[in-house]
């Protein structure tokens, strides 16, 4: 008698357990999964602090191997506007389309939180990514490690000069920034025409009945 009785409540508990967690799942499913709300500004601080701290010392701890010359900034820059900019932006302020629909967000570069991260740091994340964020790994695959680290150094001396570019610059990366609205305006239009050929050559084939009927008239 009593161990039925205890198993009841053990029943009855566990129902209870799984009735929570299906709410939980549900809210999480509903609500938690969004990338809409703003990150609380907590959060976005400890998920700093835990990358910082899982970033390797010495990785930190390197210097840029590259001179902070004319060339390298220019290089910089260029590589910024054709691969960067669609989540940072020309100017590094994460004011996209797609920087602010990320979450986290893609970070305002010209400000003190990422100008006081060291060049190491930078580099690593640029080569490396991070995990569970939009930051994709930029690191070679292919081989060409030297030659890849070189343009990820170059970036960091860009990154640099984020809170500084001037209008000319800014109007010199537009033209480095993968396609201009004319681009795919004229992209579009070719594609139409073809989807358009398609359809033509399909129409001409048994399936459209009602095209069929018009021509019989
Ligand atoms: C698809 C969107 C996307 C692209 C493209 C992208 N990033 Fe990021 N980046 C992010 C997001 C999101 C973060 C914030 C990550 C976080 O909160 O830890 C970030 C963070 C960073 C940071 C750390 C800054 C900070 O203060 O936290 C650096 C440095 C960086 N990106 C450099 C680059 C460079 C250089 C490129 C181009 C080679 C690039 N990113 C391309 C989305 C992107």
């Amino acid at each position: 008698m009593a161990m039925k009785r205890v198993s009841r409540v053990l029943i009855g508990a566990l129902a209870v357990v799984g009735a929570l967690a299906l709410c939980a799942a549900l809210g999480f499913a509903l609500v938690g999964v969004s990338a809409r709300p703003e990150p609380p500004a907590l959060e976005a601080k400890l998920a700093r602090a835990a990358r910082h701290l899982l970033i390797p010392r010495a990785a930190r701890a390197r210097a840029n191997p590259q001179p902070a010359n004319a060339e390298a900034i220019e290089e910089g820059m260029e590589h910024w506007a054709d691969h960067c900019a669609i989540c940072h932006g020309n100017d590094g302020k994460g004011d996209t389309a797609i920087g602010r629909g990320l979450y986290p967000r893609a970070p305002d570069m010209t400000l003190a939180a990422t100008q006081e991260l060291s060049d190491g740091e930078l580099f690593w994340i640029i080569e490396n990514g991070v995990k569970l964020t939009g930051m994709p790994a930029w690191g070679s695959s292919s081989g060409e490690e030297g030659e890849e680290e070189e343009e990820s150094w170059d970036l960091v001396h860009f990154i640099r000069r984020l809170p500084r570019l001037t209008a000319g610059e800014l109007d010199e990366m537009r033209r480095h920034n993968p396609s201009s609205r004319e681009e795919i305006e004229r992209e579009r239009e070719i594609e139409d025409f073809l989807a358009g050929d398609r359809e033509s050559r399909h129409s001409s084939g048994k399936k459209h009945r009602s095209d069929d009927k018009k021509h019989r008239h």
